[in-house]
């Protein structure tokens, strides 16, 4: 019987398009589905959208909508951009939807039945943006860790979960598989937090407050608490309970997620599925936060990049490639465009790219484009094939524990050294000695075999790059992509044809900063060059003005007061004392923003701002070509 696997990630909020880290969550698992389906295993990956709560009610409200028209269309943005990505999800879920509505009010009463629901009064404070009840101590500076904002105080009946009920058997748990969550150091975060009792769940919310939920079956006053609504979605998209699928797939269910969302996951979730008499999850995968000027990318600081932007600059298996490796799976890791743009002109243009493009031109000019039959290998050749055939066990075995990028990395090394491979042994030098012939065939199907087997470790980060360089090398992916294929040697047929094909991955245009750095040119980074309208930039209004008397601000090292005419009188403090003395400034004529609302700088009234421009030699004084009279509109 095949083995299983399934897979999900977390169900993300349509309270804000998609970006980056959701597609970094999509993506990996999707990459997680193929490797499982490579090695032929039955695999069902599940995704989609979470569209209860406050949260969306307001998203919606803000766009002058209802939260369901709002909901449909977010989600369906999802939707699009997984399949940009070229993720294969066997299911898109939504909250929503009928049949996750009555399998969460069927769990509830369950529960409820069992008597681990109890209605009682609480207080505590309240976190709108997140949704929940926090306690003291999970406070930041008396703020919310995640936005930065004071809980309410609020007093109100509710529904709660006895999860305390089932502390002492998920501390038992979590220690006798220490693989339950992983990386280790969020199984320790969590062993932590069970270290002081668990307070109860608050599952409902009033429908005073809030009506977008799913009724709680036994009491229509109230809506469920998202959390517990979301967090079924696992069991919905397999059709719990009735479905085959459930039993095939529940055993071995893997959960992917960001550490934002660790407690809902790590504490929250197992304890549930043993009030409903399940088996928990098999395994929670954490990895951290893209962050973006050493901030998380979040949408609600806005500093999002987009997937759709990233696969129309890089294309999508290049996209796909680099998620993989400028993240260290459970770190956080810093978004840099240009990072990514010189990782795909070396590793993927130069490295894989070059050693097809090359293999296939030397096939073409000393074999006559078909695969050459091989009397075995010597030298180089036979060390390529040993590392090869070493490599294919350590991928799998990397790629099972999640450090995808370890194992692209191991990939990678011995794609170089078959490049090496082309260097030393030179075939074009073979190919002129007729004694060596037998020598240029080894070489030659040492290479092919390599890139055969190169192109299915690839397959699950790169899919389509792996059929082109399948069908390059006259193989047939709906069955040559496939593991037990890649522990093998000798695969392809001598006298197959071979076809050359445009190269793998053009090499992207780069600059060339000052310091030598490649730098891309034309960012794709949303947040850089923030786009203003003429009407917001016609508010701004830049005047000549001619600097009467300038002194040193007492006891500040960079200010300096200045007297300007433009034409009226005012003065102006500004942060340029490390540049200009005050008597190289008097009758300069400068461009200052003259509509600033005033502020006081060191006690002095400052009316405006100079404006300046800034390189590597120093500051420089903005002033029209031409002299001009002092209030000149700069337009
Ligand atoms: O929390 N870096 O939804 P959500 C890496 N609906 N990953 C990131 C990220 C970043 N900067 N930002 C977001 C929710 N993510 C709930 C989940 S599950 C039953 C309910 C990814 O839209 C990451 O996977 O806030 C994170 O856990 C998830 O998006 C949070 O998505």
């Amino acid at each position: 019987m095949k083995n299983k696997f399934y897979i999900t990630t977390p169900i993300y909020y349509v309270n804000a398009e998609p970006h980056l880290g959701h597609a970094y969550s999509t993506v990996i698992s999707d990459v997680q589905n193929r490797f499982h389906k490579l090695r032929g295993e039955e695999t069902f990956f599940l995704t989609g959208t979470d569209e209860h709560g406050d949260k969306i009610v307001q998203a919606a409200e803000k766009q002058g909508t209802d939260p369901k028209t709002y909901a449909d269309r977010i989600s369906s943005l999802f939707r699009e951009s997984w399949s940009l990505l070229d993720t294969e999800p066997d299911r898109f879920i939504r909250t929503t939807a009928p049949e996750h509505i009555a399998t969460v009010q069927r769990i509830l009463q369950d529960v409820y039945d069992r008597g681990d629901i109890v209605f009682k009064e609480y207080e505590g404070l309240y976190c709108f943006g997140c949704e929940r009840f926090y306690m003291e101590r999970e406070l930041k500076d008396g703020k919310c860790p995640d936005h930065g904002t004071v809980p309410v105080r609020l007093k109100e009946k509710n529904y709660f979960f006895l999860m305390s009920r089932y502390q002492d058997w998920l501390i038992d748990h979590i220690k006798r598989h220490p693989l339950f969550i992983t990386p280790e150091r969020y199984r320790n975060e969590v062993l932590s937090f069970l270290r002081d009792p668990l307070d109860d769940l608050c599952i409902s919310r009033p429908v005073s407050r809030l009506t977008w939920g799913v009724p709680l079956p036994f009491d229509d006053k109230f809506v469920t608490y998202v959390w517990f609504d979301a967090l079924i979605n696992y069991l919905t998209g397999l059709g719990y309970p009735d479905d085959p699928n459930f039993s095939k797939f529940w055993p071995v269910a893997e959960h992917v997620i960001a550490k934002d969302i660790l407690k809902p996951h790590g504490i929250y979730w197992p304890t549930m599925l043993s009030a409903i008499g399940l088996e928990p999850y098999r395994r929670l995968h954490v990895h951290g936060y893209w962050q973006i000027h050493d901030q998380k990318m979040s949408k609600s600081l806005g500093n999002v990049i987009r997937p759709g932007g990233l696969v129309k600059s890089f294309g999508v298996d290049a996209t796909r490639y680099c998620l993989i490796q400028e993240m260290v799976f459970g770190l956080d890791a810093r978004f840099s465009e240009n990072a990514f743009l010189l990782r795909i002109n070396a590793d993927l243009a130069n490295d894989l790219g070059n050693l097809l493009s090359r293999t296939l031109a030397m096939v073409l000019k000393y074999a006559e484009g078909e695969v050459p039959a091989s009397q075995g290998q010597d030298g180089v050749e036979k060390e390529l094939r040993e590392a090869v055939l070493r490599l294919v066990p350590e991928w799998e075995k990397t790629m099972e524990s999640f450090a995808m990028h370890r194992a692209m990395q191991a990939v990678w090394e011995v794609i170089n050294l078959a490049n090496k491979v082309i260097d030393t042994s030179a075939p074009w030098i073979l190919a002129k000695n007729p004694a060596k012939a037998g020598r240029l065939r080894n070489v030659l199907y040492t290479l092919l075999e390599s890139l055969r087997i190169f192109s299915i470790l690839i397959y699950p980060v790169m899919p389509s790059t792996a059929r082109k360089m399948q069908e390059a090398l006259g193989l047939d992916p709906q069955k040559d992509l496939d593991l037990s294929a890649a522990r093998r040697w000798g695969v392809l047929i001598p006298g197959t044809r071979t076809s050359r094909i445009p190269s793998l991955f053009p090499r992207l245009e780069t600059g060339k900063a000052k310091d030598n750095r490649e730098v891309k040119r034309g960012p794709v980074a949303e947040d850089r060059v923030k786009q203003i309208a003429f009407e917001d930039f016609k508010q701004i209004d830049l005047r000549v003005a001619t600097i009467t008397a300038a002194e040193r601000v007492p006891k500040a090292d960079r200010l300096i007061k200045l007297n300007v005419s433009c034409p009226e009188e005012r003065t102006i403090v500004a942060g340029i004392a490390e540049y200009f003395s005050p008597e190289d400034l008097v009758d300069r004529q400068v461009v200052v923003v003259a509509n600033l609302k005033p502020v006081k700088i060191r006690g002095i009234r400052s009316e405006g701002m100079l404006l300046v421009a800034k390189d590597d030699s120093g500051l420089h004084l903005t002033t029209t070509a031409t002299p001009a009279e002092s209030g000149a509109k700069v337009r």
